[in-house]
C-alpha cells in the first residue's frame, strides 16, 4: 500500500482558508470543483489543465431532526455525498484518480466495484476519453449503479463470484497488463476523498465536530478521512481532532472483528459476506491497515448493525426528506446503537456522511415499503415488516372511489 506524502512547506492555514472561500465566486472549472478548490492540500498535479472534473463535491450538510430523535441525540447532521454528479462520494476520489491516470498517459483504467466506484470511474473516464473496464460481482450490483456504468460506455465485466473475487482478479491483472487500477488502493483516489472532510470542516467554520460517522466497506474512505484530519490538524486548520466512528453491516464486518480483537496485526477475511446494503458487501477490505491507522489518529471506533436496523434507519432518513442508499443508512443505525450504549453522548456534535443517493437502489426501497425485503440475517423467515413502511394503495380510476378511500 502506498501513501501520497508531501513536504507542505510553510503553509498559512488562515490565508488558505480565505483563498478556499474566495474560489467559490470563481467560474474556473478547477475552482468550481469541491475537490480542486482545496488543491493546496492535495498538491500532486503538475499541470492544472489536465484536471478531469465534473464539478464534484460541494455537497450540503443538512440538519435532520427526525433522525436525531430516532438516534437519541439532541441534534444530528448529514453531509450528503449522494448529491455528487454520479450520486456517490466516489466522485471526490475519481476526479483525482482519473486526473493522475491521464497525467501518466494511461489508455485504460479498471476497478472492481460493488457499483458506485464503477459508475464514477466510467463517468470520469468518459470525460477523459480513455477506456474503462469495470469488474463487478454478477447479480449483486444495484440497478441504478449498473445502469450508469453501461450508459457512460464502460466495458462491464460481470464476475461469477463476489466483490472480493473481482478485487483480487483486477489487482492481479493490473500487475500483468497496462490497465491502470483505480480502486482505493490507488493513493491518488484517497487524496481526492480527503476533500470530503476538508469541505466539511470549512462548512463548520473549521470547528471540528465531536464525531464523524461513516459506513465502512473496502475502507478507502475511512483511510482518506484519517489522513485528511491528521494533515489538517498538523497544518493548523483545525485545533481539535474529531473521533471517527465506522459502521459495518453485521454480515460483512471483518473490520469490526479486527477492532474488537486483542490481536490487531492481521484482518481475518470473511469468506461469504452478506448484506442487502450491497455497496458494503465486502469480506476482505484492501485498505484495513490505513483504516486502522485512521482510528488510531482519531481515537476512532467501529460498530456493526443488523439488516433490520439498516432498513428502518434508511426510512427515517427518508422521512427527514433527505434519503440515501442502504449502506449510507448504516450510519444512523450505528449512531443509535452508540448513543444507546453511552459511547456517543446525546449532546454531542455529530456529522454522519451519507455516501450514496436514494435513487441508486430503488428495488431495496420499494421492497422495504411493500414489505417484500428478505433480510439475509433472518433467512427462512417471512419478509421483513419495516417499522416505517409506507405502502402505496390501488384504487379504481374514479373520483368517488378516491374520496371514499381518503375519507374526504
Ligand atoms: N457507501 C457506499 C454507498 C459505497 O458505495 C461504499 C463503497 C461505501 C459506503 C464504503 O466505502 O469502501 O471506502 O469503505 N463502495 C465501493 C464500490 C466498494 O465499489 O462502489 P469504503
Amino acid at each position: 500500500m502506498l501513501d501520497v506524502s508531501y513536504g507542505f512547506g510553510s503553509i498559512s492555514s488562515s490565508e488558505l482558508k480565505q483563498e478556499f472561500r474566495k474560489r467559490k465566486t470563481s467560474q474556473a472549472p478547477i475552482d468550481r470543483s469541491g475537490v480542486w478548490r482545496f488543491r493546496e492540500l492535495l498538491p500532486f498535479v503538475a499541470d492544472p489543465k489536465q484536471v478531469v472534473t465534473l464539478a464534484e463535491g460541494n455537497t450540503p450538510i443538512y440538519d435532520a431532526h427526525r433522525s436525531a430523535e430516532y438516534a437519541g441525540l439532541d441534534e444530528l447532521r448529514f453531509k450528503h455525498q449522494g448529491l455528487n454528479p454520479s450520486g456517490s462520494f466516489k466522485d471526490n476520489g475519481m476526479t483525482t484518480g482519473v486526473t493522475q491516470a491521464v497525467a501518466l498517459g494511461a489508455a485504460a483504467v479498471a476497478c472492481a466495484s460493488t457499483g458506485n466506484t464503477s459508475a464514477s470511474m466510467a463517468a470520469y473516464a468518459a470525460r477523459a476519453g480513455i477506456h474503462a473496464f469495470v469488474f463487478i460481482p454478477a447479480d449483486q450490483v444495484a440497478y441504478g449503479k449498473l445502469s450508469q456504468s453501461l450508459e457512460y460506455g464502460a466495458k462491464v465485466i460481470e464476475i461469477e463470484g463476489n466483490f472480493d473475487d473481482a478485487m483480487r482478479l483486477v489487482r492481479e491483472l493490473a500487475g500483468e497488463t497496462d490497465l491502470y487500477l483505480l480502486n482505493s488502493i490507488n493513493p491518488f483516489r484517497l487524496e481526492g476523498q480527503k476533500s470530503i472532510v476538508i469541505e466539511m470542516m470549512e462548512q463548520c467554520d473549521w470547528q471540528a465536530p465531536d464525531w464523524i460517522v461513516l459506513p465502512g466497506g473496502n475502507l478507502g474512505n475511512t483511510s482518506a478521512f484519517g489522513k485528511a484530519l491528521q494533515e489538517m490538524h498538523n497544518l493548523g486548520f483545525i485545533d481539535q481532532m474529531p473521533r471517527l466512528a465506522v459502521i459495518q453491516a453485521a454480515g460483512a464486518a471483518p473490520f469490526y472483528e479486527l477492532f474488537t480483537a486483542a490481536d490487531k496485526s492481521k484482518l481475518q477475511p470473511i469468506e461469504h459476506p452478506q448484506t442487502l446494503a450491497t455497496a458494503i458487501r465486502i469480506g476482505n477490505p484492501v485498505s484495513w491497515k490505513k483504516a486502522l491507522r485512521a482510528l488510531q489518529w482519531t481515537d476512532g471506533i467501529v460498530e456493526r448493525v443488523s439488516e433490520a436496523e439498516i432498513a428502518d434507519a434508511k426510512a427515517v432518513i427518508g422521512a427527514d426528506g433527505i434519503g440515501c442508499e442502504p449502506a449510507s443508512a448504516a450510519t444512523l443505525a450505528g449512531i443509535r446503537r452508540l448513543a444507546a450504549s453511552g459511547v456517543i453522548n446525546s449532546s454531542s456534535n455529530v456529522i454522519a456522511v451519507l455516501t450514496g443517493n436514494l435513487l441508486k437502489d430503488p428495488s431495496y426501497t420499494v421492497g422495504y415499503h411493500t414489505g417484500e425485503l428478505i433480510l439475509p440475517d433472518t433467512a427462512g423467515e417471512r419478509p421483513f415488516r419495516g417499522s416505517f413502511s409506507n405502502r402505496s394503495v390501488r384504487v379504481a380510476a374514479s373520483k368517488d372511489a378516491i374520496k371514499r378511500l381518503l375519507a374526504l
